[in-house]
């Protein structure tokens, strides 16, 4: 009776907890299973960003509790953000939920199951919910352990903090996620000489502002702050030939991170950078601190040191007050930045923001419209930019099978598209080149260039990546 399905939405910060959660459970003997219908502890990891991602998961726990009242000895939590944003009030429609977790009790987890497990087999009372949100010092030291189990991970998530200090005001996350906390350097980088260790090739540092890291615990080391200093100490484990962040905030990205583009290798041209909006007056209303020319001016500094940068960014459509002119504002910039990737969200009101008060009057329709707009800008530049790739070759980091078709394998460049080619097992957690025969908005796909392969096996990955670095020009444009 210990089988368990862990079902995570929201974030990469999410996913790598219940990754922690995995690891725990699986060192204290449960098993996973593919399915939640196979298993008998389900857990589900929420996300309160928006109001649909709280609808799924209130949804799917709403028929899980249906289950739970046919068969007893089923349990089902709640984890995350939602647990801790909605608290003890979730019982009130969900009055059968077994645990109810917060933010930063994800490590509590094993044993809070282990007790209920006990307690069923002992034939006792069934255990009343628990319900554990309180803040704990030291909680963002207690993610970081990986689930090995299903071989080495080519590419792995690093959660090197926690919470965010920024009050923007449509934003619950602060409420979610608690003050920022920053782990120690040195934990971090056992961490990923673990992961290397395990034959992982690529890090994500997570954090919800993560190049904030460590600003009010460590001192900045000529002129360079806690992040960089932390992309250094990253930069020099061997065997991590990758090396990617999420999400930097544009406070903060100064002239020190910028030159880490040009001077360490492993950092991948490739930046998730939000912008919210392209208009002053809409990102003061929503209490971001800097205006749409501070923003251009640090990606224009980016392009300065790598013009082959990649860029991803988020946009909320539909704050309140969002007139024409200020859409008309960020489609504008939108377009003249030429962001490869983009997440378009539509304003959703979240209780207890400081944007809660100025209700939600821009209309769905409206949102819907400027959502696809943008979406429409994105398809078309995405398309162009792959397909300048066409007749390049590409250093893939080999992931795994590709989900449909025979012996095709999938991974990325180091610009994050996704290409798919023929290949073999052997290919993963390699870097490989690859010659691009096609392209859509999201893929690529091509096939090995037959030589370079062995230079890659035989010179070692790192040189590989010096390669591709030394040549973008001839090798993307
Ligand atoms: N820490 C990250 C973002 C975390 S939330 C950052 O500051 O960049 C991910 C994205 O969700 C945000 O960038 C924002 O675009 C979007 N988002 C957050 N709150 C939202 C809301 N109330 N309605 C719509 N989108 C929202
Ligand atoms: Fe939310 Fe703003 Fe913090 Fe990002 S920086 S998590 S959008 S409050
Ligand atoms: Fe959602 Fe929490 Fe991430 S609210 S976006 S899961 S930090």
């Amino acid at each position: 009776m210990n089988r368990v399905y862990i079902k995570t939405y929201g974030c990469q910060m999410n996913e790598r907890d219940s990754e922690e959660v995995a690891a725990l459970l699986r060192a204290r003997g449960y098993a996973f299973v593919d399915h939640e219908d196979d298993a008998d502890i389900v857990l589900l990891n929420t996300c309160s960003v928006r109001d649909q991602a709280e609808q799924k998961a209130i949804g799917k726990a709403g028929r899980l509790a249906r289950r739970k009242r046919k068969e007893p000895n089923f349990i089902l939590g709640v984890m995350g953000c939602m647990a801790q944003n909605r608290g003890g009030a979730i019982l009130d429609s969900l009055p059968d939920l077994d645990l109810l977790i917060g933010t930063q009790k994800f490590h509590r987890v094993p044993e809070h199951l282990d007790a209920m497990i006990e307690t069923m087999r002992g034939q006792g009372p069934r255990p009343s919910t628990v319900i554990d949100l309180e803040e704990e010092a030291g909680s963002q030291n207690t993610i970081k352990g990986h689930d090995v189990e299903g071989g080495p991970k080519v590419s792995a998530f690093v959660s090197i903090m926690q919470g965010c200090n920024m009050k923007c005001a449509y934003c619950i996350v602060p409420k979610t996620r608690g003050a920022e906390r920053g782990r120690p350097i040195d934990a971090i980088i056992e961490e990923v000489e673990q992961l290397a260790a395990n034959g992982t090739r690529e890090v994500t540092l997570l954090g919800q502002i993560v190049n904030q890291y460590g600003i009010r615990e460590f001192p900045f080391v000529d002129g360079k702050s806690p992040f960089v200093q932390l992309l250094e100490r990253v930069h020099a484990v061997d065997g991590i030939e990758r090396i990617r962040f999420t999400s930097p905030h544009p406070v903060g990205f100064k002239q020190d991170l910028i030159d880490c583009y040009g001077r360490l290798p492993k950092l991948c041209e490739y930046v998730h950078f939000p912008m919210q909006s392209g208009s002053d007056r809409i990102l003061k209303a929503m209490r971001r601190p800097y205006s749409i020319a501070k923003f251009k001016s640090i990606i224009a500094a980016l392009r300065a040191v790598r013009p082959d940068v990649y860029l991803s960014t988020d946009v909320i459509v539909g704050f309140p007050g969002e007139t024409e002119e200020d859409f008309e504002a960020t489609r504008q910039v939108f377009c003249e930045l030429g962001f490869d990737m983009a997440f378009i969200f539509k304003y959703s009101p979240r209780l207890g923001t400081t944007a809660e008060e100025l209700g939600d009057p821009v209309p769905k329709a409206v949102k819907e419209a400027r959502n696809q707009i943008l979406l429409n800008h994105l398809s078309e530049r995405s398309l162009a930019r792959n397909q300048q790739l066409v007749g390049s070759v590409q250093e893939v980091l080999v992931e795994e099978p590709a989900r449909r078709g025979e012996n095709l394998y999938t991974g990325r460049t180091r610009g994050f598209r996704r290409v798919v080619f023929p290949g073999s097992a052997r290919l993963v957690g390699q870097l490989v080149p690859v010659l691009i025969h096609e392209a859509t908005a999201s893929t690529l796909s091509g096939e090995l260039v037959l030589g370079g392969l062995e230079e890659s096996e035989g010179g070692g990955v790192s040189d590989a990546a010096q390669a591709a670095q030394s040549a973008p020009a001839s090798a993307t444009h």
